[in-house]
């Protein structure tokens, strides 16, 4: 099959999904693979580095295998191979950096080391809606929350972002605190959409300075473990709270769930409203794993009928981690005639951050 087309193989292994993907043009997603390590980390509440790194190193064979199958094309008919290259657990991120630079190598065809980040804002790209440009980027998943001024799918800068937590991972440990399955952010949003009273319980959230874009969301967590397990005192040079999660009621818990999710996405809807203003941008491009959450979504498309603006938001299988969303930055870079080095490595942050 000759498809006249750019053919890029994409392989993600950033942290706790293998993944790869054959994407043509930057946008028609041909497959997209991913096999999930969630049941390894779970007994553990959160990713253990060398369980993910081996897990990764089995699996991912496997799973650029099945990309290139079910995009029934051959090895050889690959314009390009790319892979996310920071930021990310060091261990975890070579084994795909690793392998996309042999398969690179051994087809002589070019490699492109991807930001991960980055990717999960180019996700809104994937299928046929043209995005007209400038945009504002919301990156908001369970390693990162940042804001971006974007001029072009390869033109970037950040805005601003959390100082501590990011929204993700501020919805993992509300969860724990509930006591909910791991991973959390799915399941609290599940309890919260389940809720149909008022909310009532006040969560504050941190907005740091007006003019400020960066977001904060330790102070909320303290506030929901505070409100699930009352005021805290010490007792023996231990901490006692009042309660345990055990004596709310299925409703209290729910609420509870509720409140959570609404101040968290109250902090980036006003955020990224802040961002559109201080830019005139008029189109919103969303990406990551909380993307996924049901009431952002909802609130991201009010605030797009309000303003008029141009939305994107990725389908749900591109909002966590995948490889697909790597292979529209790859694209792009591919189109300028970029060509990364096989000395490229992984790295643990991103370009130009600490
Ligand atoms: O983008 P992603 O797969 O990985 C990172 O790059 O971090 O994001 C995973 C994060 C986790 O913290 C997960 O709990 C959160 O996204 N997440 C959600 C939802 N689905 C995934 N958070 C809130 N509501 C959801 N529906
Ligand atoms: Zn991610």
């Amino acid at each position: 099959m000759n498809t006249g087309k750019t053919l890029i193989l994409a392989i993600e292994s950033s942290c706790d999904e293998t993944a790869a993907a054959v994407v043509a043009d930057g946008r028609e997603v041909l497959s997209n693979v991913v096999a999930t390590q969630h049941e390894l980390h779970e007994e553990y509440r959160g990713v253990v580095p060398e369980i993910a790194s081996r897990a990764h190193l089995e699996r991912v064979l496997p799973v650029v295998r099945q990309a290139l199958s079910e995009a029934g094309i051959r090895a050889d008919q690959l314009d390009a191979v790319a892979a996310g290259t920071r930021p990310g657990l060091i261990g975890a991120l070579l084994v795909g950096v690793s392998l996309a630079k042999a398969v690179a190598w051994s087809l002589s065809i070019p490699f492109l080391g991807v930001d991960h980040v980055e990717a999960h804002l180019l996700a809104g790209l994937l299928g046929d809606r043209e995005v007209t440009w400038p945009a504002v980027g919301l990156a908001v998943s369970g390693g990162h929350t940042s804001l971006h001024a974007m001029q072009g799918p390869l033109e970037l800068e950040r805005l601003g972002g959390t100082i501590d937590d990011a929204a993700g991972e501020a919805f993992d440990k509300a969860a724990m605190m509930l006591d909910l399955p791991y991973p959390g952010g799915p399941a609290l949003d599940e309890l919260a959409e389940r809720y149909e009273g008022e909310l009532t319980t006040e969560l504050p959230i941190s907005l740091m300075k007006k003019s400020s874009l960066d977001f904060s969301f330790s102070g909320v967590k303290t506030a929901m473990l505070y409100a699930i397990r009352g005021k805290p005192r010490r007792e023996d040079g231990r901490t006692i709270f009042e309660r345990s999660v055990e004596a709310l009621t299925p409703s209290q818990r729910m609420e509870l769930a509720a409140s959570f999710r609404s101040a968290v996405v109250s902090a980036l809807m006003r955020k990224t409203s802040a961002a559109l203003d201080q830019t005139g941008a008029r189109t919103v491009l969303a990406g990551g794993g909380v993307v996924a959450n049901r009431l952002l979504r909802r609130e991201l498309q009010s605030l797009a009928e309000e303003r008029g603006l141009e939305l994107h938001l990725p389908g749900m299988a591109f909002c966590v981690d995948n490889a697909a969303m790597l292979a529209v930055s790859a694209h792009h870079r591919f189109l300028r005639g970029d060509r990364d080095p096989l000395t490229t490595t992984a790295q643990p942050t991103s370009r130009g951050r600490a």
